[in-house]
This record gives structure tokens, C-alpha cells and sequence, in this order.
């Protein structure tokens, strides 16, 4: 198994999510679109989704709360924390950073705060930079976010986007720790920006690709071109998890658990049988949040610490993919 080095280990110190109340479900879309329960459920295996009501939260609430959350599961306060990363594509305001309002709300005055932009795979880009700088002995106490509220951000008069996505945000708390061999033991982050028209949020017409200019989605909503991002997700996701347990040595015996980004039922039924991966391993609940987008690979995460499903002494992979496109892992010794 890979020996990692650096100034100290990483420990999770504690986990925390959030999503909005308002549940819709597919029969909901069903009234104003044309589809139905039974194409969405058997498409993507997605039978409802959180959505925020923007007039009071959205991605900056979510976030907020998941953090929160997660420094009470660490008995830590917001202002021990010296450095903030979130991962989201839908912040409320290119600037200040997400990270930067976050931090102020809850109290983390002088952290550093910045936000990594991956698409779905941003809690895991985010936190691969975060363990990385805990490890090297730099910061301390690091909080990670990942977190989208994918209903401000698609076309709800499109029916071939907008019943994949819905809204969530997942926080960890990362702290040193003497044993080196614990955290991250191996970690990847990809692109391939060749690929980056299979979904994007155009702002203007400019940047929309000569062949997608028919596109029906309105400017400022996301775009995907489902099967490209169907193929790309089912061999990506086989590939990431195939290269985690190699490199590392390890078999699907060895780990607790796979905690991965949530796109398709389908597609992580297939990594499931074509790896022989144990299903208890591998936790869905997509059919009741969606994909969130960056807040999936977290709230998952959330529910399986809470659940007492990854124990110390086992490591976890954490896997995600999405826009750009991008793709990330991370083996983590618990
Ligand atoms: N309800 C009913 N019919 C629909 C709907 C809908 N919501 N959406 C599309 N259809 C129709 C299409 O119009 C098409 O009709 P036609 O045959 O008459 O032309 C038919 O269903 C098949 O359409 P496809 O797009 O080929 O359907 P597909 O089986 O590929 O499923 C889906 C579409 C669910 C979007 C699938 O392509 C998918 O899951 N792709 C990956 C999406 C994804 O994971 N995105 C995010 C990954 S990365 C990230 O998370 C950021």
C-alpha cells in the first residue's frame, strides 16, 4: 500500500449537510413538463429532489448550515478554523467568493477562503487541495464545502435537464494528525476541457458552439448533452474507482465504503457490477435528492459518518465527475 509522507496525517474531525425543505417530486414535474414518474424514475432512478425557495435560501445557506453542522460534529468553533475552500458552480455572486461570505456569517474571521470551481467535482477537487495543505503542515484546521443549488441554475421549461438536478451542500472538518497514514493515501484530480461543451452554463451567445445553437435552454441555464455525459460518466466512473484500488493495493473487501457523486442511477449500477463492487458498499440516494451537483459527494459522505458506516481503520474512496469535464479521487484513511 502507497506510503504517504508529509508533515502530519489528516484526520476528519466531523461531517455536516444541508438541503432545502421543499421536496419536488416527479409527478410535480409531470404538471409542467411533459414527462412522467415513470420515464424519470426509470431513466435515472431519481424520484424526488430538494429545491430551494430562493426568496430566503440557496447555495450561501446551505452552505452556511453544512458547515455549521460539521464544526458542532467536530466540537470546534468557526473562528478555530484557518482556512475555508468551497467547491460550487452556482454561488450567488462571482465576487466576493462564496468561501469569503461563508466564512464572515459564521465567524472565521482571518481564515483563508477561496472556492474551487469543478462542477460535481468540486467537494472533491476541494477536498484533495484541503487534505494536501493540512498534510504539508501549513494550515491546521481546514473546512471543506461542496455545495450547488442546481435549481437556480436550470431551465424548468426544458424537460431533458432539468429533472436530473436538485440542491444540497456537504462540509467536512479536516485537523492534523500525528499518524501519518492517516487521510488522504491517494488522490487524483482530471480534465479533459476538450470536452467542456457536454455541459455548460452559457452567459453569452458568443460562447455557445455553432452546433448547439439551436439549443432550446435559455441563456444562464445549464446545457448538457446527456448522452456524451452518459458515456463519459459510465467508463469514467468504472476507471476511477479501478485506478483508487490498484494503485493503492487494495480490494473492494478492504474498503468501507465508496462514497460517489450522484449523476444516474444507472451509471453507478453499472461501475457496481462491472467492478463487483459489495452494493452495501456503495450508497444511493439519488432517488431522493437528485444529482446536487457538488453537494452530492458531501451529503453522502455526511450520511455514512452519521450512520457510523466508515469506521477508523478502513479506508473510504470518495469519487466524483462532472462538468469541464473533470473527475476526482481520494482514498481516505479514516
Ligand atoms: N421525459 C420524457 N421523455 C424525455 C425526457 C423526459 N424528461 N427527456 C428526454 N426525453 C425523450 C427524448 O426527447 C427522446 O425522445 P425521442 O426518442 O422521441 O427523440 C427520448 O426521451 C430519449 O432521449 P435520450 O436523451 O436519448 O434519453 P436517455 O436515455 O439518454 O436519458 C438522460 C437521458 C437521463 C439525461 C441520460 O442521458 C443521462 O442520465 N445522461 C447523463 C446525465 C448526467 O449524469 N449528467 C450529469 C453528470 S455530470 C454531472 O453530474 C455534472
Amino acid at each position: 500500500m502507497i506510503k504517504p509522507s508529509g508533515a502530519c496525517g489528516v484526520r476528519m474531525a466531523g461531517t455536516g449537510s444541508a438541503v432545502p425543505e421543499k421536496i419536488l417530486t416527479n409527478d410535480d414535474l409531470s404538471r409542467i413538463l411533459d414527462t412522467t414518474d415513470e420515464w424519470i424514475t426509470q431513466r435515472t432512478g431519481i424520484r424526488c429532489r430538494r429545491v430551494s425557495d430562493q426568496s430566503k435560501e440557496g447555495t450561501f445557506t446551505l452552505s452556511r448550515d453544512a458547515l455549521r453542522r460539521a464544526l458542532d460534529a467536530a466540537s470546534m468553533k468557526a473562528s478555530d478554523l484557518d482556512l475555508l475552500i468551497i467547491g460550487t458552480c452556482t454561488a450567488e455572486m462571482r465576487c466576493p467568493s462564496l468561501a469569503c461570505r461563508v466564512a464572515g456569517d459564521v465567524g472565521a474571521i482571518n481564515a483563508g477562503a477561496f472556492d474551487v470551481t469543478a462542477a460535481c467535482s468540486g467537494f472533491v477537487y476541494a477536498l484533495n487541495v484541503a487534505e494536501t495543505m493540512v498534510r504539508s503542515g501549513r494550515y491546521k484546521n481546514v473546512g471543506v464545502i461542496g455545495a450547488d443549488a442546481m435549481s437556480t441554475m436550470v431551465d424548468y421549461q426544458d424537460r431533458s435537464v432539468s429533472i436530473l438536478f436538485g440542491d444540497a451542500a456537504g462540509a467536512a472538518i479536516l485537523v492534523p494528525d500525528p499518524d501519518l497514514n492517516r487521510g488522504c493515501i491517494y488522490q487524483t484530480l482530471g480534465s479533459d476541457g476538450r470536452d467542456w461543451t457536454g455541459l455548460y452554463i452559457p452567459n453569452r451567445a458568443q460562447e455557445v458552439p455553432e452546433a448547439d445553437k439551436d439549443n432550446p435552454i435559455r441563456l444562464g441555464y445549464l446545457r448538457m448533452d446527456g448522452r456524451e455525459i452518459f458515456k463519459f460518466a459510465v467508463s469514467k466512473f468504472r476507471e476511477v474507482i479501478a485506478d483508487a484500488l490498484e494503485k493503492t493495493g487494495l480490494t473492494a473487501d478492504d474498503i468501507s465504503q465508496i462514497v460517489c457523486h450522484q449523476s444516474n442511477a444507472r451509471i453507478i449500477e453499472n461501475a457496481i457490477e462491472k467492478l463487483k463492487l459489495p452494493r452495501e458498499k456503495v450508497l444511493i440516494n439519488i432517488d431522493q435528492y437528485g444529482n446536487s451537483s457538488a453537494g452530492s459527494v458531501g451529503l453522502c459522505l455526511d450520511q455514512v459518518w452519521r450512520a457510523g458506516k466508515v469506521p477508523a481503520g478502513k479506508p473510504m474512496i470518495l469519487v466524483a465527475f462532472g462538468g469541464g469535464v473533470t473527475w476526482a479521487s481520494n482514498v481516505w484513511n479514516v
